[in-house]
């Protein structure tokens, strides 16, 4: 009697959490070459592959496939585990796409060209919790065997971690029937696990976290970590594919203290320099891709305030770092705001501010072949819509409520610093909430030890040091301030002894760059063969797709697939 009323009190319980929201695992590596970033853990197929994502994105999850480092000396992108379905009973082949062709929909700024094969198999999304282990039966995955991003310059670099889509508008994702080959239905990881009971909504909360000054990242299906949202709440309409909102000024402000600019405060950069932004410009949020993608007017306005140098090989700016400023701005409590059009209002707003030490990002191999310290700003020349990236998402929160047929909503707020509760605060998603609560937490006190609040009146260009505090201009060495420069200069020292055996080292070790980075630009061929389908969908400024619509993408995209060109698609013998 006894025993059955304890079973009946653990499976009561077990019911009663089982849709409670579930944590994501972090891996405890980080990953580049244009971070550190941090990544998510998944297992997949039979024989449970471990394997390093980016989350973000919609619909399929990109997977890099083991063949992506044949003939790579330096394959950077096996670190995060890389994926061979040939080993997996339980993978699906729906179609493999030997056509080299533009792999990403999602915003176009940072294209990701290659081959590709829509496969499903089985994901687990490991949790830290026992109980929030969970296993997605055919996983919807776009597994790339070949791919590559493409510099400003035209020299290609193979991708370092794959993606995992955090959900989409439909539950699962339908595969129409292809010439013999039946239609196939793929999952989604929160529509599976909401449409199996396990979650309230299909839904995410996502916040990347930073790396480099020890932000914890935080990603739940189902809910969100109410300590990751901080302030006003921005809901709006997603669309098919990405989440579009509009862009109103980018400004630098001080949190605290004084300014290490000339002014205490900027605004009208987004703008400056160029006419033909009126109001706003319309831009997406993208956690897969890393940079800020934006007009070149607006890079370059930010850029006059900072000791930076553009670098057109990379499309990025370089910080001066032996520039007294760059100390200065990326320690102190000045940041970028970024205002967004408020709840799709026309008369409200609201501002995200990223400190500049999260825009003090590095450079690394295969890249390039010393760790350089980059400002994350890339002028946004051919196609592709304008979007703020991981650095930008370094400092917000974002989250959607898919519900279903585009009636949900997705959700921006600004996030806090390093100084984050541990413990977080799970807080479910409903099924038709449009609204988050954000946490009572101020901003400034997550940020609080982590900059050097600068003098008062200490604005300015003036050869100020940074983290002279008021009151503390000595006039004459102290003994502990002799004793300070002393053991900086024995660390000078070691420091300079350090690098030059690194380089060495490096110097002895096949160069990693010319190995891995090679000289493969798409030909007019293939330029054109890019689906046109893909450019239109991404454009932010065409609101409200109906499922007419995305049934007629389905169409051409069916078309495509099923095209009657052989040599373009492998169709799987079912
Ligand atoms: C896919 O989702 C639709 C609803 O959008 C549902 O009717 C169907 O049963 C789902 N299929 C699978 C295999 O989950
Ligand atoms: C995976 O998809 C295939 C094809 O739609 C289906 O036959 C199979 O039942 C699915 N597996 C699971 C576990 O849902
Ligand atoms: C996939 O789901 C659709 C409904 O969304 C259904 O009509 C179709 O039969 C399913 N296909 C398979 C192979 O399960
Ligand atoms: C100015 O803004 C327009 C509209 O966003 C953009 O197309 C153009 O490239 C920008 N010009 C420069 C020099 O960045
Ligand atoms: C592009 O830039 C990278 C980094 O500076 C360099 O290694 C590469 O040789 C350049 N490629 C071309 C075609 O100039
Ligand atoms: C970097 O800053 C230093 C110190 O202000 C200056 O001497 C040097 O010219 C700057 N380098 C570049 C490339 O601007
Ligand atoms: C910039 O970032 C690098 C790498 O995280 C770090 O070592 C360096 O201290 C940072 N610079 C400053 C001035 O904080
Ligand atoms: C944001 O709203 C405030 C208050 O209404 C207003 O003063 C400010 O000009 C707005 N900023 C932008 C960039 O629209
Ligand atoms: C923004 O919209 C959400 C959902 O409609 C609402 O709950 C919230 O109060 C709105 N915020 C403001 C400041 O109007």
């Amino acid at each position: 009697m006894q025993s059955s009323w304890l079973l009946f009190a653990l499976f009561s319980n077990w019911a009663v959490s089982s849709t409670l929201p579930r944590q994501l695992q972090w891996s405890p590596k980080t990953y580049g070459p244009d971070g550190p970033w941090h990544a998510v853990s998944i297992d997949l197929g039979s024989n449970k592959q471990p394997l390093d994502l980016y989350p973000g994105n919609t619909w399929h999850s990109n997977i890099l496939g083991s063949s992506i480092c044949a003939n790579v000396l330096t394959c950077y992108a096996q670190q995060a585990g890389l994926y061979d379905s040939s080993t997996s009973t339980s993978v699906l082949t729906y179609a493999n796409i030997d056509q080299v062709e533009q792999i990403d929909w999602t915003s176009g700024a940072m294209p990701l060209t290659g081959t590709h094969s829509v496969q499903f198999d089985t994901a687990t999304v490991l949790a830290p919790n026992l109980f929030a282990v969970a296993t997605i039966p055919n996983l919807s995955l776009q597994v790339i065997p070949n791919g590559y991003y493409t510099l400003p310059n035209g020299t290609n670099y193979l991708p370092e971690v794959g993606t995992l889509a955090l959900g989409a508008e439909s539950v699962n994702q339908t595969y129409p029937v292809v010439q013999s080959v039946e239609n196939f239905n793929s999952s989604l990881i929160s529509g599976y696990l909401y449409e199996a009971g396990q979650l309230a909504s299909n839904s995410y909360g996502l916040h990347i976290g930073s790396v480099a000054l020890g932000i914890p990242p935080s990603s739940l299906v189902g809910g969100y970590d109410q300590s990751r949202l901080l302030g006003v709440v921005t809901a709006q309409s997603y669309q098919l594919y990405s989440l579009p909102i509009d862009l109103l000024d980018i400004g630098i402000g001080v949190a605290e203290g004084g300014s290490p600019f000339a002014d205490t405060s900027f605004s009208g950069l987004l703008a400056q320099g160029n006419s033909s932004i009126k109001v706003s410009i319309p831009v997406l949020i993208e956690a897969t891709i890393p940079y800020l993608y934006l007009p070149g007017s607006t890079c370059d306005a930010i850029a006059a305030q900072l000791p930076v140098t553009f670098q057109s090989d990379y499309g990025l700016y370089f910080w001066n770092t032996t520039d007294p400023k760059y100390t200065r701005i990326v320690t102190s409590p000045a940041y970028l705001s970024f205002t967004f059009r408020l709840n799709q209002s026309n008369s409200q707003n609201m501002t995200i501010k990223v400190p500049f030490g999260l825009l003090n990002l590095t450079l690394q191999a295969p890249l390039i072949n010393t760790p350089t310290q980059y400002f994350p700003c890339r002028p946004l020349t051919d196609s592709g819509s304008y979007t703020l990236g991981r650095a930008f998402l370094q400092a917000a929160f974002v989250g959607v409520n898919w519900q279903t047929d585009l009636n949900g909503a997705w959700f921006l707020a600004q996030a806090p610093g390093p100084n984050t509760p541990s413990t977080p605060v799970v807080t479910s998603i409903g099924f038709s909430d449009t609204s988050l609560t954000s946490s009572s937490n101020q901003w400034i006190d997550s940020w609080k030890g982590s900059w050097t609040v600068l003098d008062e009146g200490s604005s300015g260009t003036g050869g100020s040091t940074p983290g002279n505090h008021a009151g503390s201009k000595p006039k004459s060495l102290s003994s502990r301030a002799i004793a300070g420069i002393v053991i900086g200069v024995v660390i000078l020292v070691a420091a300079v002894g350090a690098l030059a055996y690194f380089c060495f080292w490096r110097r002895n070790r096949k160069p990693a760059t010319t190995t891995q980075v090679t000289h493969n630009r798409l030909n007019s061929y293939e330029r054109a063969t890019v689906p046109a389908t893909f450019e239109k969908s991404e454009l932010p400024a065409t609101h409200e797709y109906s499922r007419a619509e995305l049934g007629s993408l389905n169409e051409e995209r069916r078309a495509e697939l099923g095209g009657t060109d052989e040599r373009r698609v492998e169709l799987a013998a079912s």
